[in-house]
């Protein structure tokens, strides 16, 4: 009887191979006689226990190659029962690697504060995006010990859906993802990863094409499409917080109506909520069921478009919220102006050392 701990020694030694991609998960999960979310779990920890990012696919699981071949050839009727096969198999495995797949999970290597710092919606190229903030508040965050970056979607507009904004936008979709690639470049080693907003998206529901997707992946950094989890080990806590750029139940009288919604009927029980779209900052902290959790809207470097302007929105306020956890208790402080949240990340690092 192999001794414990073997599987696990095993898919260690293979996970530089996986990492690379000369051993794909399911590979490694057959020679080693483990599930693949077995797998992803122990690339995971090793992951962590090597100091490297985790990523996980934004994309479906792939298909066998013998499912593809099958399920784009198939079209008599005598192959139906194998192509029902052949979908019950995709679909196991597709909904297996679906409940890890939105799942990050990152250890803190120094028992100090850490400065978790969201920023979404800059439309870069649009014509009121306050460029300059972007610029200093991703510096900021680079230069700031303990502090790290996720990114919550819609950082460029990419009017590709819709014939008003395709006629109005000042530079085209490519090059304006050329911009946000070098705005990422702003943040150094302190952006840890991120996940589209609808405009990014277009891109990817009317060509297939997931451009940020493609970025992070050119930047190792950690992605998903639409959401993100991160479960952060922050000294003796660990911290859950979800990231997603549009979410159910947003109100024009509460900005967080849409984050007690979601705590309310999600799936997750969460310290804190990111969400973006709405354009209007939030960083407000609550209690939940005996608990301090706290909600978050990066708001939107865009004052404003014409459109905000036609329709009555109140103009955006460039702020950039960052959310302080602690290693000793469980507990969270947020600002939603990442300048003064440095400073205040600075002092309590100290009183640690
Ligand atoms: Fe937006």
């Amino acid at each position: 009887m192999p001794r414990k701990g073997t599987k696990k020694e095993a898919t260690f030694k293979l996970c530089p191979k996986i990492i690379s991609g000369e051993v794909t998960r399911a590979q490694a999960a057959r020679s080693i006689g483990v599930s693949t979310s077995t797998v992803r779990e122990y690339l995971s920890q090793y992951r962590a226990q090597e100091g490297l990012p985790v990523t996980y696919p934004s994309l479906p699981p792939e298909l066998e190659p013998t499912d593809r071949e099958l399920l784009e050839t198939t079209d008599s009727h005598e192959d139906i029962a194998t192509l029902w096969g052949a979908l019950e198999k995709r679909s196991e495995k597709a909904i297996e690697e679906l409940k890890e797949a939105r799942v990050w999970r990152f250890k803190t290597k120094e028992y100090k504060p850490i400065g978790l710092v969201f920023a979404s919606d800059q439309h870069i190229t649009a014509l009121y995006a306050h460029h300059e903030r972007m610029r200093k508040d991703a510096e900021v965050c680079r230069d700031t010990p303990g502090m790290m970056a996720w990114l919550a979607g819609d950082g460029v507009d990419n009017h590709i859906k819709h014939r008003s904004g395709i006629i109005h936008a000042s530079v085209e979709p490519d090059t304006q993802f050329k911009l946000y690639n070098h705005y990422l470049g702003f943040f150094g080693d302190s952006l840890l990863g991120g996940i589209t907003g609808n405009h990014d998206h277009w891109s990817y529901q009317m060509a297939g094409i997931d451009m940020v997707g493609e970025l992070f992946k050119q930047r190792k950094l950690v992605y998903n499409k639409h959401e993100i989890v991160l479960e952060i080990e922050c000294g003796d806590q660990v911290y859950q917080i979800l990231v997603r750029h549009s979410a159910r139940g947003s109100s024009i009288y509460h900005n967080n109506h849409a984050h007690a919604r979601e705590r309310r009927f999600g799936s997750g029980e969460y310290d804190a909520i990111v969400l973006g779209h709405t354009h209007e900052v939030c960083c407000k902290p609550d209690h939940y069921k005996g608990r301090k959790v706290y909600d978050i809207r990066p708001g939107s470097y865009q004052v404003g478009s014409d459109c905000s302007f036609q329709w009555g929105f109140p103009d955006a306020t460039p702020y950039c919220p960052t959310l302080i956890l602690y290693p000793d208790k469980k507990d969270m402080i947020g600002d939603e102006d990442i300048h003064r949240a440095a400073r205040i990340l600075e002092i309590e690092r100290k009183a640690y050392e």
